[in-house]
């Protein structure tokens, strides 16, 4: 269900409230995925979503993004947006269309917003030079590397200006040279744009360069066992001693998120 959201202090892009989620197998069996999130995005704010494989990150960007449903709780919108018009959302696996040319794949939302092909193309070229692939328009996914391919990924979603962007482990499969320079490109467009970022990551050094907040997930059924505020200036040196603070407050966290499941 989706309403406005009323929570105005700090102005909420999205809230989450009290989602909970189980599956049910063929076999008449459930696997509770989410209890009970509260959660809210800021305007503007960049949150991140950690937690062990299987404990609901995926199922969560897909209630939120209208892909699934929750079986209660609901999402909600500052008022004047919601799914259709704000929110745009970077998959785990790959989804550029493998048929479609670099620039018709980061054309594509424009193309279903009914914008016309020189309108839309100029946009999507401009964007592919924002991402470093101004010379890739031509090519084909499949000739692109993996980061090349991310790339082309965040221009596709920030082709429709959204207000909010979901964002499912962008650069998990990437080597680390290339992952920090995604981070860097992805903070860069953060700051131009002022959107609100919601992204998913299981690695804690990235959680830490990347979010105003992180909120730690524990292990399956995935309930929000802390919420730390990263204050640090930005770009973020992680040879300083506030970054290993917060390093080592995440990794606590998880440990306890990890142990509250076993005990209970
Ligand atoms: N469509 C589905 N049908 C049945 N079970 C599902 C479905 N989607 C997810 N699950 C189960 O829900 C749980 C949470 O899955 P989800 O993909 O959200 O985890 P995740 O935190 O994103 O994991 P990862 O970090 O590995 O991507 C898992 O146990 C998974 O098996
Ligand atoms: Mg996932």
């Amino acid at each position: 269900m989706t309403t406005p959201c009323h929570e105005s202090v700090p102005p909420c892009a999205l809230a989450v409230q009290r989602v909970s989620k189980t599956f049910c197998s063929a076999r008449g069996t459930g696997v509770q995925a989410l209890e009970s999130i509260d959660l809210a995005v800021g305007s503007g704010e960049f949150v991140v979503l950690i937690g062990p494989t299987g404990c609901g990150k995926t199922t969560l960007l897909n209630i939120i993004a209208g892909l699934d449903h929750s079986d209660r709780g609901q999402v909600c919108f500052e008022a004047g947006m919601n799914r259709e018009n704000a929110l745009a959302y970077v998959f785990q696996h790959y989804t550029l269309f493998p048929w479609r040319r670099l620039l018709a794949n980061v054309a594509f939302g424009l193309q279903m917003q009914g914008k016309k092909r020189p309108a839309r193309n100029a946009a999507a070229r401009a964007l592919l030079g924002n991402v470093g692939l101004g010379h890739f328009e031509h090519a084909y996914p499949h000739e692109l590397s993996g980061g090349m391919r991310q790339r082309a990924a965040i221009a596709q979603a920030l082709a429709v200006e959204p207000r909010i962007l979901l964002m499912d482990e962008p650069f998990g499969a990437l080597d680390d040279a290339t992952r920090k320079d995604l981070q860097q490109l992805l903070i860069d467009l953060w700051q131009t744009t002022k959107m609100s970022v919601l992204f998913v990551t299981h690695n804690i050094d990235e959680a830490v360069v990347m979010a105003d907040r992180i909120v730690v997930l524990s292990d399956r059924p995935g309930r929000i066992v802390k919420e730390i505020t990263v204050d640090l200036p930005r770009p973020r040196d992680q040879l300083t001693k506030p970054f290993t603070s917060r390093l080592l407050e995440v990794r606590q966290a998880m440990y306890s998120g990890a142990r509250s499941v076993r005990d209970t």
